[in-house]
């Protein structure tokens, strides 16, 4: 750091503006403390940031759920259909094909999207010889979803670069079995609608008791947690449900749309938000998760660039163009040992910028680190605040999401500042989620089925 200071002071002074101090850090998790009690309050629901949904799970696995599950996972670059079984607590199957989901898919008419979804899904049904098979389905949709019951969800917005229209405000579970019945080649019964975060809070319970949190760290960023049902206002039966828990989805990507969040904002975060999809929307999403780390990363270098700062005397056209400073880069770049930089150059090197320059790569890690510690302090407030507000002194948080799973110092950075926060006071254990999405979802179908 103080290298990069002395010889790159520019790049350096960029990089102060992404500084989160400890100060900083609780005054964020004060405001986000707000937004998710007004999301959670009746009186206050429609003007809070931070939804809060109802997921209408209320019930954690015991760890005994048996049986055979589909699966859908749709809410990232790729959609994938499974076929869940739960043998036994040590043992849970999966058997799924993943299809890539094109921008014409993403960006076309609902009616398409979820076509596709159902070809896929009979495919793969066809390919298991399971078409006869009367099986429950549980549906991971992973985007802002006001829920009516657990196979009920109305999209709210697209996040994520996904905006197939003629779903927003539509019943998505609907359009599914609509979908389906088109074809009727299939005999799967949608019994629930869950988002990510759920179904990795399900899977880390299934062998942990304690957890109470699911996040992801992944495209997009979110997390759900276990509120007691009494809070839970917007739940019709929360006076008198006789279940003591609801989780919620709190959906804290939309934090800081109200502008709560500009006095840690940059103007590169300002530059990201302008040009992306959904403009001032998602604002504490496109601070933290992998769909926007690597385009802050690449706004940075671009500036540098232009001012002669770094990589002298090069220019990559590839570069300048948006989205091509993937978030993946950023991983390789903060995995080369200290002191070595091979990742760096190869990265470099499939950009166009031919370069053996060690400072400048020095430089390039760097900007990486800071965008990679600047998300994780952000993610690490989130967590804490859910971790104050259920005020729990032993627990777990299951985790998912490329930027958790892959990079190679989030977790530790995760730790670190949350440490910093909770000063002692919390026994937490942070646990990578095996695909939440896939076995929460046959979780949460058997726990409908036993209702
Ligand atoms: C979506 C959430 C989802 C998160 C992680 C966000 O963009 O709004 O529903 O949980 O991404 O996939």
């Amino acid at each position: 750091m103080d290298e990069v200071r002395t010889l790159y002071p520019d790049a350096y002074k960029i990089c102060q503006q992404f500084e989160i101090d400890q100060h900083k850090m609780e005054e964020i998790i004060l405001r986000m403390t707000r937004e998710i009690s007004m999301g959670l309050a009746k009186d206050t629901h429609s003007r809070a940031t931070i939804k809060c949904f109802v997921t209408y799970v209320q019930d954690l696995p015991t760890g005994r759920e048996r049986g055979r599950y589909l699966a859908l996972d749709l809410g990232g670059t790729n959609f994938r259909v499974l076929l869940v079984t739960l043998e036994s607590e040590s043992t849970v199957n999966i058997d799924g094909k993943t299809y890539g989901i094109s921008k014409e898919l993403m960006e076309g008419s609902g009616v398409k999207l979820f076509d596709f979804i159902a070809q896929c899904l009979s495919d793969f049904c066809k390919d298991h010889k399971l078409e006869n098979a009367n099986l429950s389905l549980g549906f991971t949709f992973s985007f802002p979803c006001k829920q009516l019951g657990i196979d009920n969800g109305t999209l709210v917005a697209w996040t994520k670069g996904f905006k197939a229209d003629g779903v927003v405000n539509k019943n998505v579970v609907e359009l599914l079995r609509e979908a389906i019945t088109r074809r009727g080649d299939l005999k799967v019964q949608v019994v629930a609608i869950l988002n990510d975060t759920t179904g990795t809070l399900m899977s880390c319970a299934f062998t942990r008791q304690n957890c109470k949190i699911g996040m992801i760290v992944g495209t997009g960023s979110n997390a759900c947690y276990v509120e007691k049902t009494s809070n839970v206002e917007m739940f019709p039966g929360y006076q008198n449900s006789p279940k003591p828990h609801m989780i919620i989805n709190c959906e804290w990507g939309a934090f800081g749309d109200n502008g709560v969040l500009d006095f840690v904002r940059t103007r590169y975060d300002v530059e990201v938000d302008s040009h992306s999809m959904n403009p001032k929307k998602q604002i504490y999403e496109k601070c933290i998760s992998g769909m926007y780390m690597g385009e802050l990363v690449r706004y940075i270098l671009v500036e540098l660039m232009d001012r002669d700062v770094i990589f002298k005397g090069v220019k990559s056209q590839t570069l300048q163009q948006r989205g091509k400073f993937d978030t993946r880069f950023i991983t390789e770049i903060e995995s080369d040992e200290p002191g070595k930089f091979r990742n760096a150059a190869m990265v470099m090197d499939n950009l166009g910028i031919r370069t053996s320059n060690e400072k400048d790569l020095m430089c390039l890690r760097y900007i990486c680190e800071t965008i990679s510690t600047r998300s994780a302090k952000l993610a690490a407030c989130g967590l804490v605040c859910l971790i104050r507000k259920m005020n729990v002194k032993d627990l777990a948080v299951g985790i998912d999401g490329s930027v958790y799973r892959f990079h190679p110092h989030y977790h530790r950075l995760l730790m670190q500042n949350m440490n910093l926060l909770l000063n002692g006071t919390v026994r937490f254990e942070l646990v990578l989620s095996e695909d939440g999405s896939g076995r929460g979802a046959a979780l949460i179908a058997a726990v409908c089925a036993k209702d």
